[in-house]
């Protein structure tokens, strides 16, 4: 099973998919993690560039295609295999970010975002997507670092981002978008909104909690 977790910056991504790992290995589950962009060699270049390099210019089809490229790797040297393995992989981000983030909240077209970015995964996409939803001005508030490229391209546009993702969710089945997506408040208590994520996943996914 592949499933993974997006939504804005500061949505709490991270803590969740902790909790999700947990969930799933205490129930004798064997469990993946990766980042996207990232976890092959290429994808750290590609991270670094596109997140850390706040000196490069990177037009929009740039950035779109080199998000698309991480994946693609990604997908090829570890997420197929850990599936072929028969392990539940977890992934943070996925093609939904592109669509949402390179699409929606800029200038791209997220129908064609899909189109490619699906071929360029060879046709795998999540099977359930959970989407955090929370207002930008609260998830700003819960970051406490500095921020990447992508981060620093203010309220405005992660206004956009956040908007996007809703649209996404809204537009799943018009662009014919394999895989079940659940949009998740993202606003409660971790504690609360771990449980969302796991009675869905239960919902969807019985005999994951089986062992
Ligand atoms: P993120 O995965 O949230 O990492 P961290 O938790 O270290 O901040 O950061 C990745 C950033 O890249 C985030 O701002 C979203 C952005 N992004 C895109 O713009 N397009 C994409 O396709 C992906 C996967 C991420």
């Amino acid at each position: 099973m592949f499933i993974a977790v997006d939504g804005g910056d500061g949505a709490g991504k991270s803590a969740q998919i902790a909790r999700l790992a947990h969930w799933l290995q205490t129930r004798g589950r064997r469990v993946a993690f990766f980042r996207d962009p990232g976890d092959t060699p290429l994808g750290d270049a590609l991270r670094e560039i596109l997140l850390a390099r706040k000196d490069l210019a990177i037009c929009p089809e740039s950035e779109t295609a080199l998000f698309m490229a991480a994946r693609a790797q990604l997908v090829r040297d570890k997420i197929r295999p850990a599936l072929a393995d028969g392990q539940v992989v977890l992934v943070d981000r996925f093609l939904l970010s592109t669509v949402v983030y390179q699409g929606y909240a800029a200038d791209g077209d997220a129908e064609s975002i899909w189109r490619l970015g699906t071929r360029l995964t060879g046709g795998l996409l999540p099977d359930v997507t959970f989407v955090l939803d929370c207002p930008v001005d609260v998830a700003f508030g819960r970051m406490n670092r500095g921020r990447d490229r992508i981060e620093s391209k203010g309220t405005d546009f992660h206004r956009r981002v956040r908007d996007g993702f809703l649209r996404a969710v809204d537009d799943w089945e018009r662009f014919a978008v394999p895989g079940k997506v659940f949009l998740v408040d993202a606003t409660q208590t971790p504690e609360e909104v771990s449980a969302k994520i796991i009675e869905r996943l239960q919902e969807e996914a019985p005999s994951l909690a089986d062992a």
